[in-house]
């Protein structure tokens, strides 16, 4: 097993121009709590022991404001903070205290194609709960990139993430045994693609799913199941224009995984997905897929 020193993403940050709106989507609907308001954010939690896995924040757009990943030591830390500023990363914020209600330490940077990235080691975790039809953590964070290698590659030899599949147009990046916790696709402008949060199972991204149709949010591609990572998928977009997925299932991976190319991940005609019953993603889930940027 590889000794990765990130060890798991653990939540993002978004900013929304309608907080109440979307506080109540990601209750009501997604299926988090409110854990925590502080600092002008609320944190809301899934339901596994990640002390929370979404931020949200009021502002004039929705934006990414930032992902978060956890270090498996306070060394490691350091060591990402110094190989991620040599790398040319900007610090925002030094390796300190972190002031949110999680706790810990933490170091923040911009990578040079603009993402905010937050490192943190020694977090509050909570007791994990699983609930039926309910998210439990984040499964990965899908980002456009106009330079998908280079930023494949700084994951790779500065953040330590290794590269699980390489398909036409995205690259699957994993840091534990998830085959990915980071996808990069091919766009012409850099900014956030989508969200995915784990749910328990497959019924529970069937039934999640319907919680969330009925509540008046179309599904915007699935029920399907993906090639590279073998996960099952359902894409909506929220109230505010963002992208988010259900999806279970994922792959687990070893050393051993043979990484497959462009030339090996092709689908039939007609294909977008294993089971081959996925509809055609909607126009408004493509062009939200591309509309989120990073916050300045
Ligand atoms: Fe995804």
């Amino acid at each position: 097993m590889s000794d990765f020193p990130v060890t798991s993403l653990r939540s993002v940050e978004l900013s929304t121009p309608d907080i109440a709106g979307s506080v109540d989507f990601y209750t009501r609907v997604w299926g988090l709590d409110v854990v925590a308001e502080a600092g002008g954010k609320v944190f809301l939690a899934a339901t596994g022991d990640d002390f929370h896995v979404l931020e949200l924040k009021a502002g004039e757009r929705s934006e990414l404001r930032k992902i978060s990943f956890r270090v498996g030591s306070s060394s490691d830390l350091q060591m990402l903070a110094g190989r991620t500023v040599a790398a040319g990363c900007t610090a925002l914020r030094e390796l300190g205290e972190a002031d949110a209600p999680s706790g810990g330490h933490r170091f923040v940077v911009r990578e040079p194609q603009g993402s905010v990235l937050e490192f943190v080691h020694g977090d509050i975790r909570k007791q994990a709960k699983l609930v039926a039809n309910r998210p439990c953590r984040l499964a990965h964070v899908n980002v456009n990139s106009n330079d998908v290698e280079g930023l494949s590659s700084f994951y790779q030899s500065v953040l330590g993430f290794r590269l699980t599949d390489r398909s036409k147009m995205m690259a699957f990046l994993r840091c534990n045994d998830d085959h990915h916790a980071v996808v990069l696709a091919e766009a012409a402008a850099n900014g956030l693609n989508h969200i995915a949060f784990l749910m328990p199972d497959l019924e529970s991204v069937m039934r999640g799913s319907g919680r969330v149709v009925d509540a008046g949010t179309p599904i915007g591609w699935g029920i399907g199941r993906h090639g590279p990572g073998d996960n099952v998928f359902a894409y909506f977009v929220d109230p505010m224009g963002v992208v988010v997925e259900y999806t279970a299932e994922v792959l687990q991976v070893d050393d051993g995984y043979k990484v497959k190319g462009p030339s090996e991940w092709t689908w039939p005609p007609g294909r977008t997905d294993h089971w081959g019953i996925a509809p055609p993603k909607s126009e408004a889930c493509k062009k939200a897929q591309l509309t989120i940027g990073f916050a300045k």
